[in-house]
């Protein structure tokens, strides 16, 4: 339903003088990856070096949002569009509030993803895919839900008989794999600082 009659109000303080007073600007770092391919565990690790540093953040995970938020939500395509386009428009509120996002959401659909994209002006959102073969995925499978999917009691399990497009374009990829949490949390707070987001 399209509603009308609404008008937008100007806030008086904004997210520029937001970004002066902490010392920092904002943005969000939008994790994408399978279940089970690190996005919690390293977007943890950077909300708390970040945290450490005395920058604002926040972590957006998909479990927690959908035991509250997006509770009336399932893992149906069109579930899992309205569940990611909802985290984008809470994730933007957070950066207009002058806090980083860590956005930890399977977003397995390109076209969600870039819906999201485009809620923000340049600069401000940051794909990362968080890239681990499903066989390392299913073979730590520390929930036991690809044991699940594969048994045929959980239908529609990303990887398994839903699909996962990969992004192309990303402007980070972590191999989480291969490399140490420690590092993966070096690299994108070193990103972070080469886009003049932190100090
Ligand atoms: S999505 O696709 O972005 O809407 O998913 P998301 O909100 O990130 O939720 C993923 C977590 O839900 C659990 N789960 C499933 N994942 C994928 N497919 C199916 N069918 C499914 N059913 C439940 C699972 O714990 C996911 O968490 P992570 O942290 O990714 O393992």
């Amino acid at each position: 339903m399209q509603v009308t009659n609404l008008t937008w109000h100007k806030q008086t303080v904004s997210k520029w003088d937001r970004h002066a007073q902490n010392g920092h600007r904002s943005c969000v770092l939008w994790f994408t990856g399978l279940s089970g391919s690190g996005k919690s565990t390293i977007a943890n690790a950077v909300s708390h070096e970040l945290f450490r540093q005395g920058i604002k953040e926040y972590v957006l995970d998909g479990d927690n949002i959908r035991h509250g938020l997006n509770k009336d939500l399932g893992f149906s395509n069109r579930d899992r569009t309205e569940n990611i386009r909802r985290i984008g428009e809470v994730a933007k509120l957070f950066v207009e509030s002058g806090t980083i996002v860590i956005s930890a959401f399977i977003s397995p659909i390109k076209t969600d993803r870039e819906q999201v994209r485009a809620l923000y002006p340049d600069g401000e959102f940051f794909e990362i895919f968080i890239d681990c073969p499903i066989e390392e995925c299913e073979r730590r499978d520390p929930k036991e839900l690809y044991k699940k999917a594969r048994r045929g009691e959980i239908k529609g399990f990303t990887g398994i008989d839903s699909p996962y497009e990969r992004p192309e374009d990303p402007e980070l990829t972590i191999a989480s794999h291969e490399i140490r949490v420690e590092d993966a949390v070096a690299t994108i707070i070193e990103f972070l600082q080469g886009k003049e987001i932190i100090p």
